[in-house]
């Protein structure tokens, strides 16, 4: 998919972050990952850890951890029957979960049809299981509420959902990002979940922080650190509509997970994780 031996669309950060996670399927609990390692992505990938950082490997690996046990959870204890996948790339957590789930994965349409070919052929040869799963190709940069909001809803119905929407917000600017968090809570009736990675400012500080723009300027296009969003704790906390239930980074998760942290912070793109739940007035309920 590249469009030559050395440029990278942003879009095949996905290719990436998947092969990330098959690096440590034990850390990462997703065993169908490496389905998605690509000879073009790896050199990229190589490239990427020597150059950015090599704790990479580990934060994507906790980062599918702590979404995956979030939403079996969920699953399990609370009642959720939907997963929505915004900006879904080439995660599996419909194949890591109970087949009795709703999966809908949403992305630019040239990645979810490449996702939803191979996919297909991999359960035809059984390497994936069968499951209920469905693709919507948007781009969140257009004008895509009304036509989404009755997509969803058909596959949807009034059943509680699991929204996520890990890697996608530091490639949005803030106009897209109060767009599409508004458009959740159009979506969720009072219990659901919202499931949100971001990074913090303070990272735009940081030693890693600037070998990656460095990274991206030499390998994707030229940009600068404020192309790339960082969002601050409170952004959740006053999500309106929402309860904030959890925050975690990469280094609480290590915590939890026993997961030694090999570099120093100042080498590490320390990501936040945070768990809203919907609360709205019952009369208000779609
Ligand atoms: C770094 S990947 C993360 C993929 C996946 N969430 C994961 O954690 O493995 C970022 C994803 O966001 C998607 N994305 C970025 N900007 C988007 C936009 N404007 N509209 C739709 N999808 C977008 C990309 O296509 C890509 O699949």
């Amino acid at each position: 998919m590249n469009d030559n031996g050395n440029n990278i669309k942003i879009h095949e950060t996905a290719f990436v972050t998947s092969m990330f996670r098959a690096l440590n399927e034990n850390l990462s609990q997703d065993f169908h990952a490496k389905l998605w390692n690509d000879p073009n992505a790896e050199q990229w990938m190589n490239d990427y850890l020597e150059q950015v950082s090599s704790e990479e490997v580990s934060t994507h690996c906790l980062r599918n951890r702590y979404f995956l046990e979030t939403v079996k959870n969920a699953i399990e204890e609370r009642d959720v029957d939907v997963l929505i996948n915004f900006g879904s790339g080439f995660s599996m957590y419909p194949f890591l979960l109970s087949d009795k789930l709703t999966n809908i994965e949403i992305d630019k349409p040239e990645i979810v049809n490449f996702k939803k070919n191979q996919v297909a052929k991999w359960i035809e040869v059984g390497k994936l299981p069968k499951r209920d799963l469905h693709f919507i190709g948007v781009d969140f940069s257009s004008n895509y509420e009304d036509e989404l909001f009755s997509k969803i809803n058909d596959i949807k119905g009034n059943r509680t959902s699991f929204i996520l929407i890990e890697g996608v917000l530091f490639f949005l600017d803030r106009r897209e990002t109060d767009r599409i968090f508004n458009f959740f809570s159009s979506l969720q009736c009072n219990g659901g979940y919202v499931g949100s990675a971001s990074f913090q400012n303070s990272i735009k500080d940081s030693l890693a922080f600037k070998k990656l723009l460095e990274f991206f300027n030499r390998k994707v296009s030229k940009t600068k650190a404020s192309d790339y969003q960082t969002i601050e704790d409170d952004y959740y906390r006053n999500k309106a509509g929402y309860e904030l239930i959890d925050h975690q980074d990469y280094f609480s998760l290590s915590k939890q997970y026993r997961h030694e942290v090999k570099l120093e912070r100042e080498s590490i793109l320390n990501e936040h994780f945070y768990l809203l739940q919907r609360q709205v007035d019952m009369d208000l309920e779609e």
